[in-house]
């Protein structure tokens, strides 16, 4: 019986629903009727009626009492703009952001050094083994500038290498690591500012540090990456390797047999080998982490090397891995189709190499670069790198496509001499927002650069070609710029950090935080061709809904 009549709900499912629809309004009626006839149901259904809407009443009432009368016990609104200064101080390129004192708000990192000792920070340098006046590490509030913590880093400026992860038994999860000059190594506690370790390092006395420190894979398998000194010593590049969990050099000092220069950086191949590579006069040259580090220690190492880039490097006895044209001045990695390639920058070109066989993918001839250039995205998800061509007056923004070398976008924009370099920041629509530093105002003229000059600072983003936003202008010499998402979406802000050209006239150093949306008010719109919105305040509207991303 009940099979047959499934077997038609089967076969006629809207029959079926249409009869269950009918049967519940007959069944509806029929209690409508029974709760008529009974007048005592009927008081105790007006009871739950009226009990139902009293706990619904008080529902709404913890509701608004919590969401609008209680304050929320949350943390104070982050100030869009702060500003730290230190009145007789030296300062040095060194700029970073972390979440110090985790309040998921970036904090901000830099080194000073203080020349006028009463107003110094009560930990003295002597109790870190330095002579006063020594090189500080700060670290700010990003919600408000107030001081986390402060503490010695070095003598006299430092390379720096941050987020090293530490070993679990030494309390710490992530440090800093300084090589101070004239010859020092110091490991801080990001979180608590604790020096963790402290040596003289064994540096030549009349060694210069190259810049920056490198972090090597892990070579004494103690789980912590390893670091990599490069000093330069009478024509000569020597390689100095210390443990990232305590600071003891590894083995003697190992010449890499090349004469080089600063930037040098780690490559790792396809074949899964580290190399060092570093600009040397107008080549690049190399060596293999495993070669350096079996050099250094008389051991053998587990690391591996390229049997193609070892046949070049033998090809050449020395360890240049090619010549390029003109001085090599930069050289940055950048993400390939398959890994890592490699962006040379020389006084005559522009050039992207194969990361693999060193392969030229594409030259950009006849460019004048003297800055490292910046990666951002024009076109969503593609990559594209920033390059200044020329200098001063003659100064041009170009934005290539990085996997082709085609040009973009360009825009005469002079520079002033000391401009900091450009930026950029992760859009939410998967391009990027660009900041340059320049002036505008000179372009078309044939005016000298004028000695007063300020240095402005302009937005631009891939879907407004054709505007330039002026967000600030500064007068003061910046050392360094930087461009960070101190929170989730909004929360996109300028750093500057400002202070004496030279660390022997010690003078007023600042660091300043701009959030861009509160410079986007005051901003001046610089249109560079027709189109775009016709108001100037719809260009502020569209740049002030800009939502940022993080870089992943
Ligand atoms: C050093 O700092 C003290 C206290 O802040 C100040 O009174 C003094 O003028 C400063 N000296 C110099 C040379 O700036
Ligand atoms: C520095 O000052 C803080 C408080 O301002 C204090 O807790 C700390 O012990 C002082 N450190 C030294 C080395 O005097
Ligand atoms: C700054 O913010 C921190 C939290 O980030 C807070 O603890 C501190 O009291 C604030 N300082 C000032 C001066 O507002
Ligand atoms: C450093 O260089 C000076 C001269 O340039 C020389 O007299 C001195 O011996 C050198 N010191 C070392 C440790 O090589
Ligand atoms: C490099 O070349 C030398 C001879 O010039 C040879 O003895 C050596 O085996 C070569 N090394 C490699 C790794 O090919
Ligand atoms: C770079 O600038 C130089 C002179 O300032 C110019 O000759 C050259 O064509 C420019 N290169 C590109 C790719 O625009
Ligand atoms: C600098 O910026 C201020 C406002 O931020 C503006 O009034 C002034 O005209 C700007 N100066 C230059 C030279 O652009």
């Amino acid at each position: 019986m009940t099979d047959s009549k499934d077997l038609e709900a089967e076969i006629h499912p809207l029959k079926n629903e249409d009869r269950k629809l009918q049967e519940d309004l007959e069944n509806r009626a029929k209690k409508a009727d029974v709760l008529t006839s009974r007048p005592p149901w009927s008081r105790l259904s007006r009871c739950r009626a009226v009990a139902f809407f009293l706990s619904l009443f008080l529902c709404l009432l913890v509701v608004f009492v919590v969401s609008f009368i209680i304050p929320c016990p949350d943390r104070p609104a982050p100030q869009g703009t702060w500003s730290v200064h230190y009145n007789t101080a030296v300062t040095y390129d060194f700029l970073a952001t972390e979440d110090v004192n985790r309040d998921r708000i970036q904090d901000v990192l830099f080194l000073y050094k203080n020349t006028n000792s009463s107003n110094d920070f009560n930990r003295s340098c002597a109790d870190e083994g330095f002579s006063s006046p020594c090189t500080v590490v700060a670290a700010v509030s990003g919600a408000n500038g107030s001081v986390l913590w402060e503490r010695p880093a070095a003598q006299d400026g430092a390379l720096v290498e941050c987020a090293i992860p530490q070993p679990r038994d030494s309390g710490a999860s992530s440090a800093c690591i300084f090589v101070g000059r004239p010859g020092s190594l110091v490991a801080v506690d990001s979180f608590t500012g604790e020096t963790l370790w402290s040596h003289p390092s064994s540096l030549g006395g009349n060694a210069s540090i190259l810049s920056p420190l490198l972090r090597v894979p892990d070579v004494d398998a103690d789980g912590v990456p390893d670091l990599l000194v490069l000093t330069q010593e009478r024509g000569e590049v020597n390689g100095y390797i210390y443990s990232g969990s305590t600071g003891h050099q590894i083995g003697h000092r190992g010449s890499l047999g090349v004469d080089g220069t600063s930037g040098s950086l780690l490559h790792v191949t396809r074949a899964g080998a580290h190399y060092v590579l570093l600009p040397c006069a107008s080549s690049l040259c190399g060596c293999s982490v495993k070669g350096l580090y079996e050099k250094v220690t008389g051991r053998d190492s587990p690391l591996k090397t390229d049997p193609l880039w070892e046949d070049r490097l033998n090809a050449t006895a020395h360890r240049l891995l090619l010549h390029s044209s003109g001085a090599l001045r930069y050289l940055m990695k950048v993400p390939g189709k398959a890994g890592e390639d490699l962006l040379l920058v020389s006084s005559e070109a522009c050039e992207l190499l194969d990361g693999q066989d060193l392969a030229p993918r594409w030259t950009l001839s006849a460019a004048q670069v003297l800055r490292k250039p910046t990666l951002g995205h024009y076109k969503p998800d593609t990559l594209a790198v920033v390059i200044e061509n020329g200098t001063g007056i003659d100064r041009q923004i170009l934005l290539l496509d990085l996997s082709t070398g085609a040009i973009l976008w360009s825009q005469a924009l002079p520079g002033l001499p000391g401009d900091p370099q450009s930026a950029s920041l992760p859009t939410a629509d998967h391009r990027s927002a660009f900041f340059f530093w320049g002036l505008h105002e000179l372009t078309g003229t044939n005016q000298m650069m004028p000695r007063d000059a300020r240095h402005s600072l302009y937005m631009f983003h891939p879907t407004l070609p054709s505007i330039l936003l002026e967000l600030a202008n500064v007068s003061a010499n910046i050392v360094t710029f930087h461009v960070a998402l101190f929170e989730p979406s909004r929360h996109a802000a300028c750093l500057l950090l400002m202070g004496p050209a030279s660390p022997d006239a010690p003078g007023l150093v600042s660091v300043a935080k701009h959030k861009v949306r509160d410079l986007i008010p005051s901003s001046r719109v610089v249109r560079l061709a027709e189109g775009g919105p016709d108001s100037d305040q719809a260009v502020r509207d569209r740049f002030s809904r800009l939502r940022y991303r993080s870089e992943a």
